[in-house]
């Protein structure tokens, strides 16, 4: 296994930081005893009170929970510019409840970014082959194609049940009349990621005049770029708003051109089932290497009674998970990226007997140094250049919606790092990203996270990058009657449950939900969760912790939203705990041999938090929505009907 000097440098390092740790008070989890906020019909959950307000209004006025989604990643662009965006891209999983939505098949639509035609797998290194400092996180170079408004635009046209202008109204009005900055928000808008590049410091700092808590913030240039998009959605990709964006580009040094823009299209992916404790997990396929990785680590853990094991955050629970999440993230580091140019054993990565074949490995109490983990022989393919998953900063953001009818929506989007590459289009008042960091800048070499990564995340035009974002949605399995003599014809859609024999590289597989077309008579599975988070590589481990949290240690979820997490990526080989972990449990983890870092240890006002969870769960007696608003920031809202 190679270990980047980085890599080898920033472990030692935390290595050191986590031995010299005295002991402290125990300090309790935080703010678990908040209440979930109940909803009998339809419920949203973002990171910011305006987005959420946004989905509501739509829902209220007959939209869908696509249409929700839709106004709410339209509204966080303009509320929460640090992640949300028309600058960047991400996912969005739909959920039908029924046969009357969406064809009663889930939809999973990749909107990630593209690498431009003049990008290279060597673009970000010197003549000598040295990566150079800070250019793929940075400035114009550091963004891929944009793909948030071909897929929020994509979405609301094939899923939605109002118009494009109607849902984008709430976001235009947020843009044009401002919103009221709390302190945390005029806080974050001193970044100088946006300093540094003078379009952005005109937009978000007023030439260094920065914005004070309660003033409001008005967007005239964004609300009048949404306001064309609203109009004709086109014109971002093909039309004078392409244009605007490719001179923008090619006056400071930027890739993106009107060919790229003309060329980006949203994908249709065929999301991925799993099974935890008789529920059906649907989620992310690649390029998220999330949704393989959680399923992988559910299926190993699926061997153990956790609450028995002891409570939530408990030191044997916790063991137990870490390994689980060790051994998955060793294989997401060794076989992941862009589907459309690798060929992934995803089927393998969530094969049970794999997973039993992992759980062998696991020593009830030490933990497997990662140096000496060996991967169960006969189950997977040699893997390629090793690729070492890392920790990212937490500016991504997620929401879940459930609307009225049972429909889910699951979606995280991102500009990757706090405010993207910092730079704003100018004159059209939005950032864009800086997700060409999330490819492999250098094989073998760790990017500006540390992170190592192989040739099959290598940089290629119009390849995406691999990505940790996961949104998933738990129900319970559906109930198909017993005249379903199709189903044996169709495809198979679990993919741990499939034959040994039936299994192969190839994994793009239609989920069992029904179609409205289809002979099969099935029924979805009564909806149970919908989750999902930022955090960069904690992304799955948060959504895994989650899940976990209220299925099998019935934790409510506003206080699995809450809880304070722990992380664990094989490499570096560091248990991570989030500020808030009791000290002692710390130290019982680093007693059995865990080398540990608690978030921020040596700056206690340092948050040392990681991505915020928003979430919501259907209780299983009441039907009601139960809506799980992450507390890490001041400014979200779960809010329903
Ligand atoms: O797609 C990814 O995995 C990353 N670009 C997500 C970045 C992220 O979550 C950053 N912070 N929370």
């Amino acid at each position: 296994m190679h270990f980047g000097p980085r890599i080898l440098a920033a472990t030692i390092a935390l290595a050191l930081v986590s031995t010299s740790l005295v002991a402290q008070t125990t300090t309790a989890p935080p703010a678990t005893q908040a209440e979930p906020t109940r909803a009998k019909h339809a419920m949203v959950v973002t990171i910011h009170h305006d987005a959420t307000d946004a989905g509501l209004e739509i829902l209220r006025e007959g939209g869908n929970a696509v249409d929700a989604a839709v106004a709410v990643g339209f509204a966080l662009a303009v509320v929460y510019p640090a992640a949300g965006n028309i600058g960047g891209g991400g996912f969005m999983l739909i959920r039908p409840a029924s046969n009357k939505f969406a064809h009663g098949q889930p939809h999973f639509l990749d909107y990630r970014e593209e690498a431009p035609a003049a990008a290279s797998a060597n673009m970000y290194l010197d003549a000598n082959g040295n990566l150079i400092p800070k250019m793929s996180i940075t400035g114009s170079h550091a963004s891929g194609v944009p793909g948030t408004v071909a897929g929020l635009t994509y979405a609301e046209q094939h899923f939605g049940r109002l118009t494009l202008a109607k849902v984008m109204a709430p976001a235009i009005r947020l843009a044009h009349d401002g919103y009221t900055l709390s302190a945390e928000e005029a806080a974050e808008l001193h970044s100088t990621n946006l300093t540094q590049f003078p379009s952005s410091r005109a937009v978000f700092q007023r030439n260094g005049n920065f914005y004070q808590p309660g003033d409001r913030f008005k967007q005239p240039e964004l609300a009048d770029t949404l306001t064309r998009i609203a109009a004709n959605p086109n014109d971002f990709y093909h039309g004078k708003l392409a244009a605007q964006i490719a001179a923008f580009e090619a006056a400071n040094q930027g890739l993106i051109t009107a060919q790229d823009l003309a060329h980006y299209q949203v994908k249709e992916r065929t999301p991925l089932i799993g099974h935890y404790h008789g529920l059906e997990v649907l989620t992310s396929p690649p390029p998220s290497s999330g949704g393989i990785a959680l399923i992988e680590i559910l299926n190993i853990l699926s061997g153990y009674n956790l609450p028995k094991l002891g409570s939530d955050r408990s030191p044997d629970q916790i063991h137990i998970i870490t390994e689980a999440f060790r051994r998955a993230y060793m294989d997401r580091g060794d076989y992941l990226g862009d589907p459309d140019f690798n060929k992934m054993p995803l089927a393998q990565m969530a094969n049970p007997a794999y997973a039993a074949a992992w759980r062998k490995t696991i020593d009830p109490i030490k933990p497997t140094p990662s140096a000496t983990l060996v991967r169960p022989a006969g189950f997977m393919p040699a893997a390629s250049t090793p690729l070492h998953p890392h920790y990212e900063s937490n500016e991504t953001t997620h929401f879940s919606i459930v609307d009225a009818d049972g429909n889910a929506v699951s979606s995280t989007y991102t500009l990757n790092f706090g405010f993207g590459s910092g730079v704003t289009v100018a004159p059209l008042g939005f950032l864009l990203n800086d997700e060409m960091d999330d490819f492999t800048s250098k094989v073998g070499a760790p990017n500006g996270f540390g992170l190592v990564q192989s040739s099959a995340n290598a940089i290629a035009p119009g390849k995406r990058p691999l990505s940790s974002m996961t949104p998933t949605i738990v129900s319970e399995q559906p109930v198909c009657s017993a005249n379903t003599k199709n189903l044996s014809s169709r495809p198979s859609h679990n993919l741990s449950s499939r034959p040994e024999s039936s299994r192969s590289e190839d994994t793009v597989e239609r989920p069992a939900v029904p179609d409205a077309n289809a002979t099969t008579n099935c029924t979805p599975g009564k909806l149970r969760l919908v989750l999902g988070s930022p955090g960069g590589s904690t992304i799955m481990t948060t959504v895994a912790n989650d899940l976990i949290s209220v299925i099998d240690n019935h934790l409510s979820i506003q206080a699995a939203a809450d809880a304070p997490r722990f992380h664990h990526q094989y490499l570096p080989d560091i248990l991570q705990f989030e500020k808030a972990f009791p000290l002692t449990t710390v130290d019982a983890l680093k007693a059995r041999g865990y080398t540990t870092r608690r978030e921020a240890e040596f700056d206690e006002k340092s948050a040392g938090v990681w991505g915020d969870s928003e979430l919501i769960e259907v209780d299983p007696k009441t039907g009601n929505l139960l809506g799980g608003h992450d507390h890490r920031h001041s400014f979200g809202k779960a809010a329903g009907y």
